[in-house]
């Protein structure tokens, strides 16, 4: 019996998805608690490249059982779209593909809803990703929401009630202008598209599998700095990111819950708005972007960037229970003279080291400059080959987070990846 979480411990796109693929061969499922196609997960292997939303990162190694959880919310449309470009790139997902009855639905009428709603914010928009996130979550606390097991009895019916409901509310934003009749037509083909999959009580499952013996890997989405209760709110998701978030969104006991692999970057960044204290505008964060390739894989967005922020890490670390660290993109600061960590923030004139309640103004990163190890780390295949000043970086960062560094990332590729023997 055991499960293991996977989750990113800074504003998202940590790499979770290269490191779930590269971890999936040591576990029987992978599952995908919370969060939609706001996600964007990115995998290279054999020289091509995938961008996942809806489907688990574990789709792609032999015969594994992927799982999405009740506590997903999912796009009909966009989850045909992404099953079929897989299909078509000759991954069959037919018997290992498992959807819970509970997840809910995102209708296009969720998608115009999010609209209204950040266009009704005017200079406090959060920058969502349009994908119909809050108003879905925000239906499915109010009990209001429409379920993947709704769409096997008299779906139309409950369809139109629901859309009558956001119609109405869209009238009320003032947000009128808009056609959806060709997205409907897509969405209700990925509703039928979506009865071919195992459409299963995915609690019963996950507890029925662990007693059998098997391991399950979980997946988390965003980050820990998108929290809806930690992170740096309003401008977040709508979804317990944490890893409390795996036990609601699959059915699982907390006493379940083994390692915590918490994913960083050895430096941060962040898409859409709010606050990001180590954040960079001048030509190292640009560096960084173009080195990086930041640009949203969902979107397409520029990403910000900055130094790595310890101080909200440690506070990441402690509010997941992370056991052991994964860092991701080594390799994008190789050619740093020096490189940055934040250690503390200076909050109206105070210094101080922990998160406080609000980040949003009046914060300033206080860092330690280290030496950069100035050397090529895409090539590296062992620890050994590490660079002095790349082993000071790593010590530094588990001294400061009191959490081992199990795994390094070099590279994009599945095979660009450093399993520390030494912790
Ligand atoms: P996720 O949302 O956490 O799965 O991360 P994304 O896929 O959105 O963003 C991570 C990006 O970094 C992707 O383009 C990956 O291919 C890429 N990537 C992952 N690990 C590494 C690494 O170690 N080095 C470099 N240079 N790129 C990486
Ligand atoms: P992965 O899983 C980075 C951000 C959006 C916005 C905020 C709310 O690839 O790491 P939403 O559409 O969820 O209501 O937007 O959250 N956001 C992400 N940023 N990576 C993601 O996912 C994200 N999913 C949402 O940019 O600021
Ligand atoms: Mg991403």
């Amino acid at each position: 019996m055991k499960v293991d979480v996977l989750l990113g411990l800074q504003w998202g796109d940590e790499g979770k998805g290269k490191v779930v693929d590269v971890l999936t061969p040591r576990y029987d499922v992978v599952a995908r608690f919370q969060g939609g196609p706001n996600a964007g997960h990115t995998l290279e292997f054999e020289g091509n490249k995938y961008v996942l939303r809806s489907i688990p990162s574990g789709i792609f190694q032999g015969d594994k059982v992927n799982i999405i959880g009740n506590g997903v919310v999912l796009a009909p449309d966009l989850f045909m779209d992404e099953a079929r470009e897989l299909e078509k790139s000759g991954h069959n997902l037919h018997g290992r593909l498992h959807i819970s009855k509970k997840a809910h639905l995102i209708m296009p009428t969720h998608r115009l809803l999010d609209a209204a709603y950040e266009a009704a914010k005017g200079k406090n928009k959060v920058g969502t990703t349009g994908k119909g996130i809050g108003p879905t979550y925000t239906d499915k606390v109010s009990r209001n929401g429409l379920r993947v097991g709704d769409i096997l009895d008299d779906f139309e019916t409950k369809y139109a009630a629901h859309k009558a409901r956001h119609e109405q509310m869209l009238r009320a934003l003032n947000y009128t202008h808009y056609d959806i009749t060709e997205v409907e037509r897509h969405w209700m083909e990925g509703v039928e598209y979506m009865k071919q999959f195992e459409l299963v009580d995915s609690e019963h499952e996950v507890n029925r599998l662990l007693k059998e013996g098997k391991s399950i890997l979980c997946e988390g989405a965003q980050g820990t700095m998108l929290d809806v209760d930690f992170g740096s709110y309003p401008f977040v998701t709508s979804s317990n990111t944490i890893c409390a978030g795996a036990c609601t969104g699959l059915g699982l006991g907390p006493n379940k819950i083994g390692e915590v692999y918490g994913i960083i970057k050895a430096y941060c960044t962040r898409v859409g708005a709010g606050p990001f204290p180590t954040e960079l505008f001048d030509e190292t964060g640009a560096l960084i972007r173009q080195i990086g390739h930041e640009y949203g894989a969902v979107t397409g967005r520029e990403r910000r960037c900055g130094w790595i922020d310890l101080v909200a890490l440690k506070y990441a670390i402690m509010v997941n229970g992370v056991t052991k660290l994964i860092m991701m993109k080594s390799d994008v600061l190789d050619t740093f003279d020096t490189v940055k960590a934040c250690v503390a923030y200076k909050h109206n004139g105070e210094q101080i080291d922990y998160f406080p309640y609000d980040i949003n103004e009046g914060i300033e990163p206080v860092y330690v400059e280290m030496q950069g190890w100035k050397q090529d780390l895409t090539t590296i295949t062992s620890e050994s080959e590490f660079p002095q000043a790349f082993k000071d970086y790593i010590a530094f960062l588990e001294r400061e987070l009191e959490t081992p560094i199990a795994i390094v990332s070099v590279g994009p590729d599945r095979e660009q990846t450093i399993e520390r023997t030494t912790i």
